[in-house]
């Protein structure tokens, strides 16, 4: 079979694709990674020269690559796959073209890095011109994040997307799963024998989850207004971790035993009702504040952002895995922007021993911490107890960190180089199915009903650069714990 594969990236133009996938793609080409032979059609609006594309693309992969152009002969070998179409993704005389470009192309790899509001429009046209078949070879479609903004609208989009592609052939993204650090839950979880006895509901007190970031809402603001943290963070990367925590062993390390085994997370869920969602969901805004030592203005002063806007920059959220490993046991999930630091981390806290010998211990012994560090400074570490040195017996946490930077070199591969390799060959283990995306926006869909009545939201509650709003400190402290402090 022919093996040359073709990537036709709608949205060429876009800062995605500047930023994300030529660099990506130029890095696994230098590293000899990517099949060869290869094209990439790149589709925008505007009139450009392929010389044109090329150049700019060329300063992109100088800016945002990880590994840097070196000789101007293996650029000009990679850049010369590389070809400009200019169309309108919403116009059929493109997908004519685009058949006839495509006829010696078996193998077609379709990416809509576009606006989400113009996936459908895309899928429904190469659909309609019969470039969603397979054509000799395989053809696949990788679908960007958001996948809908509720149920509702998810299930319409993967109903339209089952309309002309079979589920083996869509790819929906989520470069959180394409992190070194993500894909390490699995390997540590499954790979090492030692955890597995003490990963459930007799061992484990609670998980904390936590995404911060110390960045406002920047240039997104327009986005943010319709999306919020619930819809940006928790519906997908964090979910996707909470399953990586909570699922059972698959079968095999394949799509669909991996994918199975989350989606039975997913529907063991309690759900959260409608009149209960203050007892399991807080939200917050930022206000103005400082940062770093820098002054920055509240959410409602960035540009795009109404000055009455009720967007959540902040959501925690107590969930529960209702099955035998882990029934009782809390997972607690936070994210919010404008928080101190930027920190993503899943925290398992162990239950404290069941009797304590050391009487003379004031301050008590502090629970074993296990703590999967994501970004950045990327690693693990378990704090135990350990007796201080001196006469009197006095306690202290110690930690036993593992830092991958120290251990394998700086620079690990770029999600997208991941995940883009992994679609090139049929591997959709990385990616979230249809059924499962359903689930997330179903578990959340009371959360949003009733966060969409932005009257009752007091904001802003939180400054910019603390640790987020003081209800939601209460709302963990009321079970006895606390939110840690990364
Ligand atoms: N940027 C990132 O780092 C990032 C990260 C994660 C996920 N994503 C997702 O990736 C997708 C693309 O993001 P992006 O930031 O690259 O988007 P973008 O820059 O806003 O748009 C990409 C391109 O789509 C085309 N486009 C926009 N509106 C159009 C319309 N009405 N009709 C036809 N073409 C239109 C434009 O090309 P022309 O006007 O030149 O035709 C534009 O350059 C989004 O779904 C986003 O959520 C992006």
């Amino acid at each position: 079979m022919d093996e040359r594969f073709t990537l036709i990236i709608f949205g060429a133009s876009g800062d995605l694709t500047k930023r994300k996938l030529i660099p990506a793609l130029w890095s696994l080409y230098q590293g000899r990674t990517l099949p060869e032979p290869f094209s990439i059609i790149a589709i925008a609006r505007g009139d450009l020269s392929t010389d044109a594309f090329r150049t700019k693309m060329r300063a992109a992969v100088t800016d945002f690559a990880r590994v840097q152009p070196p000789a101007e002969s293996v650029w000009e070998r990679f850049a010369a796959s590389l070809s400009y179409c200019s169309g309108d993704p919403k116009d059929p005389a493109l997908y004519v073209r685009l058949g006839r470009l495509l006829e010696a192309h078996p193998n077609r790899l379709f990416y809509c890095a576009t606006p989400p509001s113009l996936s459908p429009e895309i899928v429904t046209r190469l659909g309609e011109a019969g470039l969603a078949r397979s054509h000799g070879g395989w053809t696949r479609i990788i679908i960007e994040k958001p996948f809908g903004r509720d149920l509702e609208s998810a299930q319409a989009l993967n109903a339209l997307i089952s309309g002309f592609f079979r589920e083996r052939q869509v790819y929906r993204i989520d470069h959180y799963l394409g992190k070194e650090t993500v894909q390490n839950i699995l390997v540590f979880r499954f790979a090492n024998g030692i955890f597995e006895p003490l990963w459930n509901r007799q061992h484990v007190d609670h998980v904390q989850i936590t995404v911060g970031e110390s960045i406002g809402v920047g240039s997104r603001g327009v986005y943010y207004e319709e999306a919020g943290a619930l819809r940006d963070m928790v519906q997908n990367h964090m979910l996707q971790l909470l399953c990586l925590i909570a699922m059972e062993p698959p079968v095999t390390f394949d799509a669909d035993p991996v994918r199975d085994e989350k989606n039975k997370v997913m529907r063991a869920l309690k759900p959260i009702e409608g009149d209960s969602v203050d007892e399991f969901a807080v939200r917050g805004q930022y206000g103005p504040g400082f940062v770093t030592g820098e002054r920055v203005p509240g959410y409602r002063e960035e540009p795009g952002v109404r000055p009455d806007s009720t967007a959540e920059t902040y959501a925690a959220l107590k969930l529960f895995v209702q099955n035998w490993r882990w029934a009782g046991v809390p997972f607690y999930l936070r994210t919010g922007k404008r928080l101190p630091k930027r920190v993503s981390e899943i925290a398992i806290e162990f239950k404290p021993t069941p009797h304590l010998i050391f009487r003379r211990e004031p301050s008590g012994v502090r629970p074993n911490v296990l703590v999967l560090r994501i970004q950045p400074d990327e690693g693990m570490s378990l704090t135990v107890e350990a007796k201080t040195p001196g006469p009197d017996l006095q306690l202290n946490p110690v930690t036993m960190d593992f830092h991958y930077g120290a251990v394998f070199g700086s620079g690990p591969p770029e999600a997208y180089e991941r995940l883009l390799l992994d679609a090139i060959h049929g591997d959709a283990t990385l990616y979230a199915r249809g059924d499962w995306v359903e689930y997330a926006w179903a578990a959340l869909e009371p959360v949003l009903r009733a966060w969409s009545d932005g009257s009752t939201a007091k904001f802003p509650n939180y400054a910019a650069g603390s640790w987020g709003p003081a209800e939601a400190d209460a709302f963990i402290e009321r079970d006895g714990r606390k939110w840690r402090r990364p």
